[in-house]
């Protein structure tokens, strides 16, 4: 507890929160002091070329068990979201080491780069490279919401680190995370056994009208991006509607120019966050939304580019760790219940290459990237004493390679 609270003072923004964006100072700053305490725990710390820090406990034979998550925030986070992975794996260490029981193979502890996507796209970056999925030339050519180049930045704040990516696959890697959603706390369960992530659409869409006197163009003679983002944002409300759950739309930002009173917009550029848990949903919606575009191209005279920022397909966790964690959950007494997460999660990366699944624990009235987020610390707790149960347990099994 007293490690989240002291993390959460970099980069404290009013009501509790933490504004930590990607490879900014305050990022550094938290990098810092996390390292600092992987070092405290006689961590083996490396640093690889996109930035992420893996803290291994060089014990025992083989691959280790790996567990982790991020510290970045978006610009309005809570103290929970990302840090509680990270923080939650050095107290397991710690436990193991205090204890005197020592595990069979090497634990590690990563924080990955950019998990949340606020300021460079796309979201999970680090892990992403991590396992394969990007190479680290297009990630640090990555250009951020301010004009900034990825590759310069992370060399600014020090962590350009040398070690290459792809990185080592781990035995099996296990997230622990709040869960972000009301779920848990409405049906008075503890333990989220998450089953898969859902599929991830980003889009960037930039709409050119034409910017003219607010006083003197007559309605009927207006090519208004302001009136044709707002067009847009209510079709993906209705969208979601239509569709029904788990459908999830999300237009998060609209930026307008010049952004004045009394001038009819020249442009427009918002970001669309569409999700599904089902890949021919999330498909048929982001057809929906590009037919939708075209006729507002037709109807309202403008030009619509996209951008595609982010696309990730849903995810199915390994049936056996997510098994694992039900029975270590179960063996604990907890309530527990299978369940998507609605969120995108470094574990989502790390399932590419070795056994995977996430653990959640509840999230007050179920608010997240916002100040107010929280989580009782006897959840903390008890989230963290069931990681460590089953990184204990990772570490004696032994999974079958399946062929392809
Ligand atoms: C990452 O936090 C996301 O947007 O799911
Ligand atoms: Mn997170
Ligand atoms: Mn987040």
């Amino acid at each position: 507890m007293k490690r989240i609270l002291d993390l959460a003072e970099v980069g404290a923004i009013p009501h509790g929160g933490c504004a930590r964006l990607a490879l900014t100072d305050d990022d550094r700053a938290g990098r810092d002091l996390v390292v600092s305490w992987m070092k405290e725990l006689g961590l083996e710390v490396t640093i690889d070329k996109v930035g992420n820090v893996v803290g291994t406990w060089q014990i025992g034979e083989g691959s280790p068990v790996m567990t982790g998550s991020h510290i970045d925030t978006v610009r309005t986070g809570g103290k929970y979201d990302g840090n509680l992975g990270v923080l939650a794996g050095l107290e397991v260490i710690q436990t193991l080491q205090e204890s005197g029981n020592a595990p069979s193979r090497p634990i590690a502890v990563a924080f990955f780069t950019n998990e949340e996507g606020a300021r460079f796209a796309p979201d999970m970056l680090g892990s992403l490279v991590y396992v394969g999925g990007m190479s680290v030339e297009a990630a640090l050519e990555t250009v951020s919401i301010d004009g900034k180049n990825f590759g310069e930045e992370l060399r600014e704040i020090g962590y350009a680190g040398p070690v290459p990516c792809p990185g080592p696959a781990p035995h099996a890697f296990v997230e622990l995370h709040i869960e972000q959603g009301p779920v848990l706390e409405a049906e008075g369960i503890t333990i989220g056994c998450v089953d898969g992530v859902q599929g991830i659409s980003w889009t960037e869409v930039e709409i050119s009208g034409q910017s003219n006197h607010a006083g003197t163009t007559p309605m009927s003679m207006r090519h208004d991006p302001a009136y044709v983002a707002a067009r847009i944002t209510v079709f993906l409300r209705e969208l979601a509607a239509e569709m029904g759950h788990p459908q999830v739309c999300t237009v998060g930002k609209i930026d307008l120019h010049p952004n004045l009173i009394n001038v009819v917009a020249a442009r427009a550029t918002m970001t669309v966050d569409v999700r599904n848990t089902d890949e021919a949903l999330l498909r048929e919606a982001e057809q929906r939304i590009d037919t939708f575009l075209d006729r507002l191209k037709a109807e309202e005279g403008v030009t619509i580019s996209k951008r595609k920022l982010a696309r990730f397909e849903p995810v199915q966790f390994d049936p056996r760790v997510i098994e694992l964690i039900d029975e270590c959950a179960a063996d604990m007494g907890l309530t527990r219940k299978r369940m998507p997460s609605g969120a995108g999660h470094d574990a989502q990366m790390l399932a590419r290459v070795c056994p995977t699944a996430m653990i959640f624990v509840p999230s007050v009235r179920g608010i997240s990237h916002n100040p107010a987020e929280f989580t009782a610390e006897e959840d903390l707790i008890v989230g963290s004493n069931l990681l460590l149960r089953v990184m204990q347990r990772l570490a004696a099994m032994s999974f079958e390679k399946v062929s392809s």
